[in-house]
């Protein structure tokens, strides 16, 4: 992390609008001379301003240092949209004046982007951004006050880390008591909990469920760590290993048939019976877990390319591989 830290801040230094061609990035360097940079047309900010238009224009400047990093605002729009436009801590709608943003931008506040480059409001003097601080106020300006009625994009995310826990936990069948004790101790060190650190009480001692809620990209406030709902390498690593031991322990809980509707761990894929009984089961989890119906292609795929090639090491393994396959699909994993 603190790794990619740095390479934003050296894709700073050295490129594009930001500090690059301002002299070095030397403190307080003098803009002139630094080549134009093409101004977004005024006209698209009349009316109906567009958040995206706003975002596209804004990020050359930004991107830099928020999109690998641990303030990822710039990563995507979605990530620009419900960290910074919807918290009024920096955009009240219809209110340019109240936006702190604004005052980021203009340097009166934290600068941004930091010294030693030159504040935004700066940069955009010297025509080296693609929108101004007046376009920016007029985008404000026309977002929706709070509490107007919102027409919500029709997006597809992924889910957060609240909601992949919850899911699981329901289409699996399992319980925070499958994974913690009485006293919030992790019954198995290799159980692979998932646990918000906000919550109350948190005395995992290895924060292991806290760990690996970070790593689903799920918020930690009380360390003022933000949600980062983006598909990253590490969510998706952290994905595998919980979806592998949590359909490991669905499988394995004693009278539990969320994994096993219509099939046991009996049924092997030689005789007819048992294919057909697998075949079934693959149908019926798929319909479960994705809320869609496999078609004979889905089905066929996940009997021959994952439970036939998992079969030799046990039945218990290749439903747990099939599970964990199902968590992995797209399908699943947004909303
Ligand atoms: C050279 C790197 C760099 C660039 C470029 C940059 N920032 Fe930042 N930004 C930072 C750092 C470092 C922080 C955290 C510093 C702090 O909290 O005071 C930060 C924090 C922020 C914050 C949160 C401030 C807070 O108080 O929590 C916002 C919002 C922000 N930047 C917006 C922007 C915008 C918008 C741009 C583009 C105009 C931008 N930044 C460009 C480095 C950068």
């Amino acid at each position: 992390m603190r790794w990619a830290w740095l390479v934003g801040l050296t894709l700073c230094a050295c490129e594009g609008v930001v500090s690059g061609r301002t002299g070095g990035g030397a403190a307080g360097g003098s803009a002139g001379g630094a080549p134009q940079v093409e101004r977004i047309d005024a006209g698209t900010l009349d009316g109906g301003v567009s958040t995206a238009v706003v975002f596209e224009a804004l990020k050359p400047t930004c991107e830099g240092c928020h999109v690998f990093t641990s303030r990822p605002f710039f990563a995507s729009l979605a990530a620009f949209e419900s960290v910074i436009v919807s918290d009024p801590r920096w955009v009240v709608p219809g209110a340019p004046e109240r936006s702190a943003l604004l005052s980021l931008l203009e340097g009166t506040v934290n600068p941004m982007p930091p010294p030693p480059s030159l504040p935004f409001a700066r940069l955009a003097e010297a025509g080296q951004t693609r929108i101004d601080l007046p376009q920016l106020a007029a985008w404000i300006r026309g977002l929706a006050p709070p509490g107007a009625p919102r027409t919500p994009p029709r997006l597809v995310r992924r889910k957060t880390a609240e909601q992949i826990a919850r899911t699981l936990m329901d289409q699996l069948g399992l319980v925070e008591a499958d994974f913690y004790d009485g006293a919030f101790n992790l019954r198995a060190s290799d159980g692979y909990a998932v646990r918000s650190p906000d919550l109350t009480p948190f005395v995992d001692p290895f924060e292991q469920g806290g760990t690996l809620f970070a790593a689903l990209g799920g918020p930690h406030h009380l360390e003022g760590k933000w949600r980062n709902d983006g598909i990253t390498p590490s969510s998706l690593q952290a994905l595998t290993h919980v979806s592998q031991a949590w359909c490991r322990a669905a499988v394995e809980k004693p009278g539990n048939r969320r994994v096993l509707r219509l099939a046991s761990l009996t049924d092997r894929s030689a005789t007819p019976a048992g294919a057909a009984a697998i075949r079934a089961n693959i149908a019926a989890l798929w319909l479960a877990m994705t809320g869609e119906p496999a078609t004979a292609a889905d089905v066929d795929d996940l009997f021959a390319s994952v439970f036939q090639a998992y079969e030799p090491r046990g039945t218990a393994t290749a439903w747990t591989a099939v599970c964990a396959a199902i968590v992995r699909d797209p399908l699943w994993m947004t909303w």
